[in-house]
């Protein structure tokens, strides 16, 4: 008897973040709208907890007790008082340490299939807070579709999305550590007045419509300035997309995936190969939102 769970990735096209709070945190308007780039969890009865990955980028996923697949499963069991003895299997496409939330879709996906395999029955509103309390990202990895986040990013309220939205992503040649480029943030930040974050009403407007250009308009990220302090390489990326017909072009969430909207899947495979043949970026991939969030895919 083993459980899989299929979740999606996620691009955030509005990222605004206010000063650092007392506990490092910063106050977000988080704007997430999950894309169809896809890990899968598949999760069995076994001796003891185990992690194991596949995929493109497996050897950067680490196996151990930090692996928020791994920390779901025993944050479910505590709850239910019972043993984590599973292994779980990730099947990974979503770009590792590329600030499209694969670790976070990790945790979710694990929390679903552990939940399915063991009939916890555990009500949506319980695996939400234990999804808050493995990460910001985790909770929207659950709910998918697009939702704007505030708090930490964690406390979520749904978008209407009126339509399909097509992109492109650019994977850079290294990874970029969330922590870090929120301090760089608070770096570049230092002795300005960082406004409180609000999510943009014409963004949500855009969204509701399914309007690519009013979408292109809108979109924002604040960490976008400190991703690209951290990784100056990521400019040339961005001005290759633009270059090759990209309504808008942007770091994704922490980056350094760089994130790029086109107006239907042509584009998005022209916009790709020129990507590619700038040589700024390791790989391409297109994938179009909003997706659903965590869902079994078989058992
Ligand atoms: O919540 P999560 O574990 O995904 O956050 C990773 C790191 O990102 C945090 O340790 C913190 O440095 C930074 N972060 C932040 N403000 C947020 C979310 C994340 O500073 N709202």
């Amino acid at each position: 008897m083993s459980v899989t769970v299929r979740v999606p990735a996620k691009v955030n096209v509005q990222l605004a973040v206010g000063a650092a709070r007392p506990d490092g945190f910063h106050p977000l308007a988080n704007v997430f709208l999950a894309v169809g780039l896809y890990d899968e969890i598949t999760v069995t009865p076994a001796d003891e907890l185990r992690v194991t990955c596949d995929g493109p980028d497996a050897d950067q996923v680490p196996l151990d007790g930090t692996n928020l697949a791994a920390r779901a499963a025993q944050a479910l069991a505590e709850r239910y008082g019972r043993s984590p003895d599973v292994h779980l299997h990730i099947a990974k496409d979503i770009p590792v340490a590329g600030g499209m939330a694969g670790g976070s879709a990790d945790g979710a996906g694990a929390l679903v299939a552990c939940d399915a395999l063991w009939q916890t029955g555990a009500p949506r509103d319980e695996l939400l807070e234990i999804c808050a309390e493995l990460g910001s990202d985790v909770p929207f990895s659950l709910v998918g579709g697009a939702a704007l986040g505030i708090g930490r990013g964690e406390q979520l309220t749904p978008l209407e999305v009126g339509g399909t939205f097509h992109w492109v992503f650019a994977m850079a040649r290294r990874g970029l550590s969330t922590p870090a480029v929120f301090r760089e943030f608070d770096r570049l930040g230092e002795g300005t007045d960082i406004p409180e974050p609000v999510a943009s009403g014409e963004l949500l407007a855009a969204l509701a419509k399914g309007d690519p250009d009013a979408l292109a308009a809108a979109v924002s990220n604040d960490l976008q300035p400190a991703a690209l302090s951290l990784f100056p390489e990521l400019a040339a990326t961005l001005a290759a997309g633009r270059a090759a017909g990209a309504l808008t072009a942007l770091v994704s969430g922490s980056g350094p995936t760089t994130a790029f909207l086109v107006r239907d899947p042509e584009s998005a495979a022209a916009v790709a190969q020129a990507l590619l043949a700038s040589g700024t970026c390791r790989t391409v991939r297109t994938a179009s939102g909003p997706a659903p969030g965590a869902t079994v895919a078989g058992r």
